[in-house]
């Protein structure tokens, strides 16, 4: 019997609760009317005479415990929580939770490829260092002439071929090697211009290519697809309008106005009293760029076009100064 006292002794010493339920499991099995020690108490009536003498108190100083114990458990909780409770007052204001938000050229880039997928356009992507060839060449710039220099271009000092691309065309090079017709991508990505930084000049920016390249693409597929994004973009009523102009790489090439809706087209600051704002260059595919990529020019024909998103996000939301863009001021971003 003494043994069984010193075992019930030990498993009330190092017994722990860390919560309620626990000390109640500790309650009923050493306190309770059910209780070990209970049963211990049942069995000393059997016990003979001389032996009760060592037992009784023995088993007398196991209650005692068991009840002192209980009691040390109790507390050890309580206090616990008040611990917790004095860490939180719940009568503080809450904590500003600081939300980030999408940075106004992603969110026009988002736009502009989320409208470009529903006309059957998938976003293709290219580097940002590449070479002359696929930045100049292939597009049907010719050695020294004098279109490159409508670039200034950031070259690589140790090479003189490699460069940071001045524009998003090099991807419709990379693509067209790449891939065979049918094919209708758009490529969105970061430029590069050695340019003096101003509000209307920056070293760098972004832009958007677009490529259609198939049997019997016609300049009633460009002009209808960039209606299209104009509509979705700026507002069911713009009109667009397509002035005549040159890039080495399309023939026909065009430049695609919308109407200004801002104003409606009566003329404002922003469209500098035309009623027309530029928002990209297009044309038809030049031959010569087709067969540099190994495409037969008889048999294909396609459209291109490229359009700056810094310029259609400040159009959007009238704003004056690229510089905004990437000055990384808190003040500007939280407005988007
Ligand atoms: N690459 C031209 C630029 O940066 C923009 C451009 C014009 C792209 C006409 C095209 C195009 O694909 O067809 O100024």
């Amino acid at each position: 019997m003494l043994d069984r006292i010193d075992k019930v002794l030990e498993e009330i010493n190092s017994f722990t609760a860390s919560n309620s339920s626990e000390i109640e499991s500790f309650r009923i099995k050493y306190v309770g009317k059910k209780s070990i020690i209970n049963e211990l108490f049942e069995d000393f009536r059997n016990v003979p005479g001389e032996q009760k003498k060592e037992l009784g108190p023995a088993l007398n100083k196991l209650k005692n415990l068991a009840q002192e114990r209980l009691r040390e458990l109790a507390e050890g909780l309580t206090s616990n929580r008040d611990q917790v409770a004095s860490e939180i007052d719940v009568t503080l204001p809450p904590i500003h939770n600081s939300e980030g938000s999408i940075h106004p050229i992603s969110q026009t880039k988002s736009r502009i490829i989320e409208i470009f997928e529903r006309q059957g356009f998938n976003v293709e992507d290219g580097p940002e260092i590449d070479n002359d060839w696929n930045n100049f060449t292939a597009l049907n710039f010719p050695e020294n002439h004098p279109a490159r220099e409508m670039q200034d271009t950031y070259f690589i000092e140790r090479d003189p071929d490699v460069l940071l691309r001045t524009h998003t065309s090099n991807v419709q090079i990379r693509l067209m090697n790449k891939k065979k017709p049918p094919i209708r991508s758009i490529m969105p990505g970061r430029v590069f211009r050695n340019e003096a930084i101003s509000a209307r000049a920056h070293c760098f920016f972004h832009q958007v290519e677009g490529l259609c390249i198939g049997e019997r693409i016609s300049f009633k597929d460009l002009k209808n697809t960039l209606y299209y994004f104009s509509r979705e973009m700026f507002g069911k009523d713009t009109k667009i309008r397509l002035r005549p102009s040159y890039f080495p790489f399309t023939e026909p090439s065009a430049e695609i106005d919308i109407s200004c809706f801002i104003c409606g087209g009566s003329g404002c600051k922003i469209c500098k009293k035309t009623g027309w704002v530029e928002i990209a260059g297009s044309g038809m595919v030049d031959p010569n760029v087709l067969e540099n990529c190994g495409i037969d020019s008889g048999k294909y024909s396609g459209f291109a076009f490229g359009m700056g998103i810094e310029r259609i996000t400040m159009l959007k939301y009238q704003l004056d100064d690229l510089r905004l863009f990437s000055e990384n001021d808190l003040r500007f971003l939280k407005q988007f």
